[in-house]
Protein backbone atom coordinates (compact mmCIF):
# COMPACT_ATOMS: atom_id res chain seq x y z
CA UNK A 1 0.00 0.00 0.00
CA UNK A 2 2.63 2.35 0.68
CA UNK A 3 4.93 1.44 -2.13
CA UNK A 4 1.51 2.23 -4.18
CA UNK A 5 1.35 5.69 -2.67
CA UNK A 6 4.94 5.94 -3.32
CA UNK A 7 5.07 5.41 -6.86
CA UNK A 8 2.26 7.87 -7.34
CA UNK A 9 3.74 10.68 -5.48
CA UNK A 10 6.35 9.97 -7.69
CA UNK A 11 4.76 9.89 -10.96
CA UNK A 12 3.01 13.23 -9.68
CA UNK A 13 6.28 14.90 -8.95
CA UNK A 14 7.78 13.80 -12.56
CA UNK A 15 4.23 14.43 -14.24
CA UNK A 16 4.90 18.53 -12.56
CA UNK A 17 8.60 18.34 -13.70
CA UNK A 18 8.85 16.92 -17.00
CA UNK A 19 7.10 19.30 -20.11
CA UNK A 20 8.48 16.37 -21.84
CA UNK A 21 6.11 13.32 -19.78
CA UNK A 22 3.69 15.56 -19.75
CA UNK A 23 3.36 15.95 -23.79
CA UNK A 24 4.20 12.97 -24.34
CA UNK A 25 1.31 11.27 -22.14
CA UNK A 26 -0.98 13.83 -23.80
CA UNK A 27 -0.23 12.60 -27.07
CA UNK A 28 -0.53 9.09 -26.75
CA UNK A 29 -3.85 9.40 -24.82
CA UNK A 30 -5.00 11.28 -27.93
CA UNK A 31 -3.83 8.80 -30.27
CA UNK A 32 -5.33 5.94 -28.83
CA UNK A 33 -8.74 7.97 -28.61
CA UNK A 34 -8.46 9.13 -32.04
CA UNK A 35 -7.64 4.99 -33.30
CA UNK A 36 -10.47 4.01 -30.54
CA UNK A 37 -12.91 6.39 -32.35
CA UNK A 38 -11.24 6.07 -36.61
CA UNK A 39 -11.19 2.01 -36.23
CA UNK A 40 -14.40 1.05 -35.86
CA UNK A 41 -15.81 3.50 -38.61
CA UNK A 42 -13.00 2.24 -40.94
CA UNK A 43 -13.53 -1.21 -40.67
CA UNK A 44 -17.28 -0.53 -41.53
CA UNK A 45 -17.40 -0.80 -45.14
CA UNK A 46 -19.54 1.65 -47.03
CA UNK A 47 -22.37 -0.03 -48.63
CA UNK A 48 -23.73 0.57 -51.97
CA UNK A 49 -27.26 -0.50 -52.83
CA UNK A 50 -28.27 -1.24 -56.11
CA UNK A 51 -31.50 -3.39 -58.28
CA UNK A 52 -30.77 -5.98 -60.82
CA UNK A 53 -32.94 -7.53 -63.38
CA UNK A 54 -33.05 -11.29 -61.70
CA UNK A 55 -31.29 -13.63 -64.81
CA UNK A 56 -28.44 -11.62 -64.56
CA UNK A 57 -27.80 -12.25 -61.00
CA UNK A 58 -26.01 -15.27 -61.12
CA UNK A 59 -23.27 -14.26 -63.52
CA UNK A 60 -22.97 -10.98 -61.18
CA UNK A 61 -22.10 -12.43 -57.75
CA UNK A 62 -18.22 -13.76 -58.96
CA UNK A 63 -17.80 -10.38 -60.37
CA UNK A 64 -18.89 -8.56 -57.39
CA UNK A 65 -16.79 -10.73 -55.13
CA UNK A 66 -14.06 -9.79 -57.27
CA UNK A 67 -14.76 -5.93 -57.16
CA UNK A 68 -15.08 -6.19 -52.90
CA UNK A 69 -11.53 -7.86 -52.81
CA UNK A 70 -10.39 -5.22 -54.57
CA UNK A 71 -12.17 -2.32 -53.32
CA UNK A 72 -11.91 -3.57 -49.36
CA UNK A 73 -13.60 -0.74 -48.15
CA UNK A 74 -16.96 -1.04 -50.03
CA UNK A 75 -19.95 -3.81 -50.21
CA UNK A 76 -21.67 -4.09 -53.25
CA UNK A 77 -25.99 -5.20 -51.88
CA UNK A 78 -27.47 -6.44 -55.31
CA UNK A 79 -31.01 -6.98 -54.84
CA UNK A 80 -32.52 -8.84 -57.19
CA UNK A 81 -35.33 -7.55 -58.90
CA UNK A 82 -37.92 -8.67 -61.85
CA UNK A 83 -36.58 -9.29 -65.11
CA UNK A 84 -39.10 -6.75 -67.37
CA UNK A 85 -37.32 -3.57 -67.90
CA UNK A 86 -40.44 -2.23 -66.94
CA UNK A 87 -41.48 -4.32 -63.79
CA UNK A 88 -37.70 -2.84 -62.43
CA UNK A 89 -38.26 0.94 -63.37
CA UNK A 90 -41.21 1.09 -61.31
CA UNK A 91 -39.47 -0.10 -58.43
CA UNK A 92 -36.57 2.17 -59.01
CA UNK A 93 -39.30 4.94 -59.43
CA UNK A 94 -41.52 4.27 -56.68
CA UNK A 95 -38.19 4.20 -54.16
CA UNK A 96 -37.23 7.78 -56.02
CA UNK A 97 -40.89 9.58 -55.76
CA UNK A 98 -40.92 8.46 -51.94
CA UNK A 99 -37.96 10.24 -51.96
CA UNK A 100 -35.61 7.93 -49.06
CA UNK A 101 -34.27 6.03 -51.99
CA UNK A 102 -32.13 3.13 -50.85
CA UNK A 103 -30.34 3.26 -53.96
CA UNK A 104 -26.76 4.40 -54.84
CA UNK A 105 -26.59 3.03 -58.02
CA UNK A 106 -29.24 2.38 -60.78
CA UNK A 107 -28.87 -0.68 -63.48
CA UNK A 108 -30.98 1.31 -66.69
CA UNK A 109 -32.75 0.46 -69.65
CA UNK A 110 -31.97 2.63 -72.38
CA UNK A 111 -35.46 4.25 -72.40
CA UNK A 112 -35.41 5.50 -68.32
CA UNK A 113 -32.42 7.83 -68.95
CA UNK A 114 -34.70 10.91 -70.32
CA UNK A 115 -37.63 10.18 -67.37
CA UNK A 116 -35.04 9.51 -64.26
CA UNK A 117 -33.01 12.63 -65.27
CA UNK A 118 -35.62 14.96 -66.34
CA UNK A 119 -36.83 13.57 -62.56
CA UNK A 120 -33.11 14.84 -60.83
CA UNK A 121 -32.83 11.21 -59.58
CA UNK A 122 -29.61 10.66 -61.36
CA UNK A 123 -25.93 12.66 -60.75
CA UNK A 124 -24.79 14.72 -63.69
CA UNK A 125 -21.89 13.00 -65.17
CA UNK A 126 -20.62 15.50 -67.57
CA UNK A 127 -18.10 16.91 -66.05
CA UNK A 128 -16.60 13.52 -64.18
CA UNK A 129 -15.82 11.36 -66.69
CA UNK A 130 -13.35 12.61 -69.77
CA UNK A 131 -14.06 12.38 -73.64
CA UNK A 132 -11.05 9.98 -74.48
CA UNK A 133 -13.04 7.78 -72.02
CA UNK A 134 -16.40 7.90 -73.43
CA UNK A 135 -14.69 7.21 -76.99
CA UNK A 136 -14.28 3.79 -75.77
CA UNK A 137 -17.65 3.20 -76.48
CA UNK A 138 -20.00 2.72 -79.15
CA UNK A 139 -21.97 6.21 -80.40
CA UNK A 140 -25.13 5.28 -80.36
CA UNK A 141 -24.81 4.55 -76.48
CA UNK A 142 -23.08 7.19 -75.43
CA UNK A 143 -25.56 9.56 -77.19
CA UNK A 144 -28.80 7.63 -75.94
CA UNK A 145 -27.29 7.89 -72.35
CA UNK A 146 -27.39 11.83 -72.09
CA UNK A 147 -30.38 13.44 -71.75
CA UNK A 148 -30.73 17.36 -72.87
CA UNK A 149 -26.84 17.59 -73.71
CA UNK A 150 -25.59 16.17 -70.70
CA UNK A 151 -24.39 12.64 -69.67
CA UNK A 152 -26.35 10.53 -67.09
CA UNK A 153 -25.12 7.15 -67.40
CA UNK A 154 -22.13 4.51 -68.48
CA UNK A 155 -23.28 2.12 -70.70
CA UNK A 156 -22.09 -1.48 -69.80
CA UNK A 157 -23.82 -3.55 -72.77
CA UNK A 158 -25.74 -2.98 -75.93
CA UNK A 159 -28.91 -4.44 -77.45
CA UNK A 160 -29.43 -5.10 -81.18
CA UNK A 161 -32.79 -7.12 -81.74
CA UNK A 162 -31.98 -10.09 -84.56
CA UNK A 163 -34.04 -12.71 -86.71
CA UNK A 164 -33.23 -15.87 -85.41
CA UNK A 165 -33.89 -18.63 -88.22
CA UNK A 166 -33.48 -22.41 -88.82
CA UNK A 167 -30.82 -22.69 -91.37
CA UNK A 168 -31.54 -26.21 -92.09
CA UNK A 169 -35.45 -25.59 -92.13
CA UNK A 170 -34.95 -23.51 -94.83
CA UNK A 171 -32.17 -25.08 -96.93
CA UNK A 172 -34.04 -28.32 -96.48
CA UNK A 173 -36.88 -26.45 -98.15
CA UNK A 174 -34.26 -24.45 -100.94
CA UNK A 175 -35.52 -21.42 -99.31
CA UNK A 176 -33.40 -18.19 -98.40
CA UNK A 177 -33.67 -15.93 -95.20
CA UNK A 178 -36.41 -13.82 -95.86
CA UNK A 179 -36.22 -10.15 -96.00
CA UNK A 180 -39.95 -8.93 -95.89
CA UNK A 181 -42.83 -9.29 -93.81
CA UNK A 182 -44.64 -10.90 -96.53
CA UNK A 183 -41.70 -13.33 -97.44
CA UNK A 184 -41.25 -14.15 -93.41
CA UNK A 185 -45.21 -15.28 -93.85
CA UNK A 186 -44.79 -17.17 -97.01
CA UNK A 187 -41.66 -19.15 -95.99
CA UNK A 188 -43.60 -20.25 -93.07
CA UNK A 189 -46.05 -21.37 -94.58
CA UNK A 190 -44.25 -23.59 -96.97
CA UNK A 191 -42.44 -25.40 -94.30
CA UNK A 192 -44.47 -24.93 -90.83
CA UNK A 193 -46.03 -28.93 -90.65
CA UNK A 194 -42.48 -30.25 -92.17
CA UNK A 195 -39.83 -31.62 -90.36
CA UNK A 196 -41.49 -30.72 -87.13
CA UNK A 197 -41.87 -27.22 -87.93
CA UNK A 198 -45.46 -26.44 -86.06
CA UNK A 199 -44.81 -23.10 -85.92
CA UNK A 200 -43.55 -20.21 -88.10
CA UNK A 201 -42.41 -16.99 -86.43
CA UNK A 202 -42.45 -16.16 -82.45
CA UNK A 203 -41.15 -12.52 -81.11
CA UNK A 204 -42.95 -10.71 -77.68
CA UNK A 205 -46.17 -9.70 -78.06
CA UNK A 206 -47.17 -9.43 -74.11
CA UNK A 207 -48.08 -6.09 -72.61
CA UNK A 208 -44.44 -4.97 -71.35
CA UNK A 209 -41.58 -2.97 -72.63
CA UNK A 210 -40.82 -5.92 -74.80
CA UNK A 211 -43.48 -5.15 -77.40
CA UNK A 212 -42.79 -1.79 -77.44
CA UNK A 213 -39.44 -2.60 -78.58
CA UNK A 214 -40.28 -4.95 -80.89
CA UNK A 215 -43.37 -2.83 -82.55
CA UNK A 216 -40.68 0.04 -83.21
CA UNK A 217 -38.82 -2.19 -85.77
CA UNK A 218 -42.33 -3.16 -87.46
CA UNK A 219 -43.36 0.15 -87.25
CA UNK A 220 -39.77 2.21 -88.53
CA UNK A 221 -39.24 -1.07 -90.85
CA UNK A 222 -42.61 0.09 -92.52
CA UNK A 223 -41.81 3.92 -93.16
CA UNK A 224 -43.42 4.89 -89.79
CA UNK A 225 -43.03 6.19 -86.37
CA UNK A 226 -44.18 6.86 -83.04
CA UNK A 227 -43.44 9.98 -81.31
CA UNK A 228 -40.98 12.61 -83.03
CA UNK A 229 -38.88 13.73 -80.00
CA UNK A 230 -38.54 17.08 -81.42
CA UNK A 231 -41.96 18.24 -82.14
CA UNK A 232 -43.98 15.59 -80.38
CA UNK A 233 -45.66 14.62 -83.14
CA UNK A 234 -47.40 11.21 -82.59
CA UNK A 235 -47.31 9.19 -85.92
CA UNK A 236 -48.92 6.11 -84.22
CA UNK A 237 -52.49 6.35 -86.78
CA UNK A 238 -50.74 6.74 -89.86
CA UNK A 239 -51.36 4.26 -92.47
CA UNK A 240 -48.29 3.10 -91.60
CA UNK A 241 -48.34 2.22 -88.31
CA UNK A 242 -51.53 0.59 -89.02
CA UNK A 243 -50.53 -1.49 -91.39
CA UNK A 244 -47.34 -2.41 -89.16
CA UNK A 245 -49.74 -3.92 -86.67
CA UNK A 246 -51.61 -5.45 -89.23
CA UNK A 247 -49.09 -7.76 -90.29
CA UNK A 248 -48.63 -8.97 -86.62
CA UNK A 249 -52.21 -9.45 -86.64
CA UNK A 250 -51.69 -11.44 -89.36
CA UNK A 251 -49.40 -13.60 -88.48
CA UNK A 252 -51.55 -14.72 -85.58
CA UNK A 253 -54.72 -15.20 -88.01
CA UNK A 254 -52.96 -17.17 -90.77
CA UNK A 255 -51.90 -19.75 -87.78
CA UNK A 256 -48.03 -18.95 -88.43
CA UNK A 257 -47.57 -17.63 -84.84
CA UNK A 258 -49.22 -19.19 -82.17
CA UNK A 259 -52.27 -16.92 -80.45
CA UNK A 260 -50.21 -17.30 -76.95
CA UNK A 261 -47.35 -14.55 -78.24
CA UNK A 262 -49.60 -12.09 -76.68
CA UNK A 263 -48.31 -13.91 -73.57
CA UNK A 264 -44.74 -14.39 -74.53
CA UNK A 265 -41.60 -12.40 -73.17
CA UNK A 266 -37.83 -12.62 -74.77
CA UNK A 267 -37.49 -16.06 -72.49
CA UNK A 268 -41.36 -17.51 -73.91
CA UNK A 269 -40.22 -17.05 -77.61
CA UNK A 270 -36.70 -18.12 -76.76
CA UNK A 271 -38.14 -21.38 -75.15
CA UNK A 272 -40.53 -22.31 -77.76
CA UNK A 273 -38.23 -22.18 -80.08
CA UNK A 274 -35.38 -23.51 -78.74
CA UNK A 275 -37.78 -26.60 -78.18
CA UNK A 276 -37.04 -27.12 -82.36
CA UNK A 277 -41.01 -26.66 -83.35
CA UNK A 278 -40.15 -23.29 -84.82
CA UNK A 279 -38.85 -21.62 -88.00
CA UNK A 280 -38.38 -17.91 -86.99
CA UNK A 281 -37.57 -15.93 -83.58
CA UNK A 282 -37.44 -12.50 -83.14
CA UNK A 283 -35.60 -12.14 -80.30
CA UNK A 284 -32.05 -10.37 -78.80
CA UNK A 285 -28.53 -11.91 -79.28
CA UNK A 286 -28.29 -13.28 -75.82
CA UNK A 287 -30.37 -15.80 -77.02
CA UNK A 288 -27.42 -17.28 -79.11
CA UNK A 289 -25.77 -18.63 -76.05
CA UNK A 290 -28.66 -20.58 -74.76
CA UNK A 291 -29.88 -21.72 -78.08
CA UNK A 292 -26.54 -22.88 -78.58
CA UNK A 293 -26.22 -24.97 -75.15
CA UNK A 294 -24.99 -28.63 -75.57
CA UNK A 295 -28.33 -30.11 -74.68
CA UNK A 296 -30.37 -27.80 -77.01
CA UNK A 297 -32.34 -29.62 -79.84
CA UNK A 298 -31.49 -26.19 -82.01
CA UNK A 299 -27.95 -26.50 -81.38
CA UNK A 300 -25.44 -25.36 -84.63
CA UNK A 301 -29.26 -25.78 -86.80
CA UNK A 302 -29.62 -21.27 -86.17
CA UNK A 303 -28.34 -18.26 -87.66
CA UNK A 304 -29.35 -14.68 -87.48
CA UNK A 305 -29.90 -11.55 -89.84
CA UNK A 306 -31.47 -8.15 -89.33
CA UNK A 307 -35.19 -8.25 -88.81
CA UNK A 308 -37.50 -8.04 -91.56
CA UNK A 309 -39.22 -5.12 -92.88
CA UNK A 310 -41.30 -3.83 -95.80
CA UNK A 311 -40.27 -3.83 -99.43
CA UNK A 312 -37.98 -1.33 -100.69
CA UNK A 313 -37.84 -0.34 -96.77
CA UNK A 314 -34.67 -0.36 -94.81
CA UNK A 315 -33.85 -3.10 -91.51
CA UNK A 316 -35.00 -1.55 -88.69
CA UNK A 317 -33.45 -3.30 -85.30
CA UNK A 318 -34.30 -1.50 -82.42
CA UNK A 319 -31.76 -0.28 -80.03
CA UNK A 320 -31.48 -2.02 -76.71
CA UNK A 321 -29.00 -1.83 -73.42
CA UNK A 322 -28.14 -1.40 -69.98
CA UNK A 323 -26.11 1.03 -68.19
CA UNK A 324 -24.91 2.64 -65.11
CA UNK A 325 -26.25 6.07 -63.51
CA UNK A 326 -25.34 7.16 -59.85
CA UNK A 327 -28.17 8.16 -57.69
CA UNK A 328 -28.61 11.79 -56.89
CA UNK A 329 -29.04 10.94 -53.26
CA UNK A 330 -26.43 8.87 -52.53
CA UNK A 331 -23.99 9.43 -49.54
CA UNK A 332 -21.70 7.73 -51.67
CA UNK A 333 -20.58 9.52 -55.29
CA UNK A 334 -17.16 8.51 -54.65
CA UNK A 335 -17.40 5.03 -53.69
CA UNK A 336 -20.50 4.37 -56.55
CA UNK A 337 -17.74 5.95 -59.20
CA UNK A 338 -16.08 3.30 -58.54
CA UNK A 339 -18.44 0.48 -58.73
CA UNK A 340 -19.98 2.24 -62.14
CA UNK A 341 -15.77 2.61 -63.47
CA UNK A 342 -15.84 -1.24 -62.78
CA UNK A 343 -19.29 -2.80 -63.85
CA UNK A 344 -18.54 -0.73 -66.98
CA UNK A 345 -15.06 -1.29 -68.01
CA UNK A 346 -13.39 -3.79 -70.01
CA UNK A 347 -13.03 -6.90 -68.00
CA UNK A 348 -16.97 -7.49 -66.72
CA UNK A 349 -18.20 -6.33 -70.15
CA UNK A 350 -15.75 -9.10 -71.82
CA UNK A 351 -16.74 -11.88 -68.75
CA UNK A 352 -20.66 -11.03 -69.37
CA UNK A 353 -20.41 -10.86 -72.90
CA UNK A 354 -18.79 -14.70 -72.84
CA UNK A 355 -20.79 -15.67 -70.26
CA UNK A 356 -23.99 -14.71 -71.22
CA UNK A 357 -23.98 -13.41 -75.00
CA UNK A 358 -24.25 -9.77 -74.08
CA UNK A 359 -23.11 -7.35 -77.31
CA UNK A 360 -20.86 -5.11 -75.17
CA UNK A 361 -21.07 -1.13 -75.67
CA UNK A 362 -16.96 -1.17 -75.73
CA UNK A 363 -15.87 -0.77 -79.42
CA UNK A 364 -12.73 -2.65 -78.89
CA UNK A 365 -14.53 -5.69 -77.75
CA UNK A 366 -15.98 -6.41 -81.17
CA UNK A 367 -12.21 -7.16 -82.15
CA UNK A 368 -10.98 -9.72 -79.23
CA UNK A 369 -10.28 -12.96 -80.49
CA UNK A 370 -11.91 -14.72 -77.50
CA UNK A 371 -15.46 -13.30 -78.23
CA UNK A 372 -15.45 -13.44 -81.65
CA UNK A 373 -14.27 -17.20 -81.54
CA UNK A 374 -17.49 -17.72 -79.43
CA UNK A 375 -19.70 -15.25 -81.22
CA UNK A 376 -18.94 -14.76 -84.48
CA UNK A 377 -22.30 -13.18 -85.49
CA UNK A 378 -21.24 -9.97 -83.11
CA UNK A 379 -20.29 -7.75 -86.59
CA UNK A 380 -23.81 -9.16 -87.95
CA UNK A 381 -25.32 -7.50 -84.48
CA UNK A 382 -23.62 -4.66 -84.71
CA UNK A 383 -23.96 -3.66 -88.07
CA UNK A 384 -27.81 -4.01 -87.49
CA UNK A 385 -27.19 -0.84 -85.18
CA UNK A 386 -26.58 1.03 -88.07
CA UNK A 387 -29.81 1.74 -88.98
CA UNK A 388 -31.09 1.51 -85.00
CA UNK A 389 -34.78 1.82 -83.89
CA UNK A 390 -34.73 4.46 -81.32
CA UNK A 391 -37.62 4.42 -78.91
CA UNK A 392 -38.46 7.94 -77.92
CA UNK A 393 -36.38 9.87 -75.69
CA UNK A 394 -38.73 11.97 -73.91
CA UNK A 395 -39.25 12.14 -70.33
CA UNK A 396 -42.60 10.90 -71.08
CA UNK A 397 -41.15 7.71 -72.72
CA UNK A 398 -42.22 4.90 -69.61
CA UNK A 399 -46.36 5.91 -69.69
CA UNK A 400 -45.85 6.85 -74.23
CA UNK A 401 -44.80 3.21 -74.04
CA UNK A 402 -47.98 1.83 -71.26
CA UNK A 403 -50.37 3.43 -73.64
CA UNK A 404 -49.06 1.65 -76.61
CA UNK A 405 -47.80 -1.85 -75.01
CA UNK A 406 -51.68 -1.75 -73.77
CA UNK A 407 -53.39 -1.36 -77.75
CA UNK A 408 -50.93 -3.43 -79.48
CA UNK A 409 -51.69 -6.21 -76.99
CA UNK A 410 -55.43 -5.55 -77.54
CA UNK A 411 -55.24 -6.14 -81.15
CA UNK A 412 -52.31 -8.82 -81.65
CA UNK A 413 -54.85 -10.77 -79.13
CA UNK A 414 -57.75 -10.25 -81.20
CA UNK A 415 -60.02 -8.19 -78.99
CA UNK A 416 -60.09 -4.57 -81.30
CA UNK A 417 -58.50 -4.19 -84.85
CA UNK A 418 -55.31 -2.94 -85.62
CA UNK A 419 -57.02 0.08 -87.05
CA UNK A 420 -59.31 1.05 -83.87
CA UNK A 421 -56.03 0.10 -82.16
CA UNK A 422 -53.62 2.74 -83.30
CA UNK A 423 -56.01 5.29 -83.18
CA UNK A 424 -56.58 5.39 -79.39
CA UNK A 425 -52.90 4.88 -78.62
CA UNK A 426 -52.66 8.01 -81.15
CA UNK A 427 -54.99 9.93 -79.35
CA UNK A 428 -53.57 8.60 -75.67
CA UNK A 429 -50.00 9.81 -76.37
CA UNK A 430 -51.13 13.23 -77.79
CA UNK A 431 -53.08 13.80 -74.53
CA UNK A 432 -49.92 12.95 -72.77
CA UNK A 433 -47.34 15.04 -74.29
CA UNK A 434 -50.17 17.89 -74.76
CA UNK A 435 -49.77 18.21 -78.22
C1 LIG B 1 -33.69 -5.90 -73.56
C2 LIG B 1 -33.15 -4.58 -74.09
C3 LIG B 1 -33.90 -3.43 -73.49
C4 LIG B 1 -35.38 -3.60 -73.73
C5 LIG B 1 -35.86 -4.91 -73.16
C6 LIG B 1 -37.32 -5.15 -73.51
O1 LIG B 1 -33.36 -6.04 -72.23
O2 LIG B 1 -31.79 -4.46 -73.83
O3 LIG B 1 -33.46 -2.21 -74.03
O4 LIG B 1 -36.13 -2.53 -73.20
O5 LIG B 1 -35.10 -5.97 -73.69
O6 LIG B 1 -37.79 -6.33 -73.00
Amino acid sequence: MEMLQEYRYKLAQFWRSSIVFRSLSLLTIFAISALLIVLPARSQPVVLTFLMNAPEVPNLRPLIAEFEKQNPGIKLNMIEGPNASNLIEDLNTSAFLLGSAPYDLVNMDVTWVAKFAAAGWLRDLTNEIPQEQLNEFLPGDIEASRYQGKLYRVPWRTDAALLFYRKDLLDQAGLQPPETFDQLIKASQQIQGKNGAQWGYVYQGRQYEGVAAMFIEVLEGNGGFWVNPQTNEVGLDRPEAIQALNFLRTTVDKGVTPAGVSTYQEEEARLLFQSGNTVFMRNWPYAWALLNKEDSPVRGKVAVKPVIHAPGKLSVSCLGGWGWGIASTTQHPVEARKALDFFTGTHVQKTTSLSSGYLPSRKALYKDPEILAKYDFFPVALKALENPGIRPPIAQYAQASDILQRYLSSAISGRISPEEAMKSAARETRALLGV
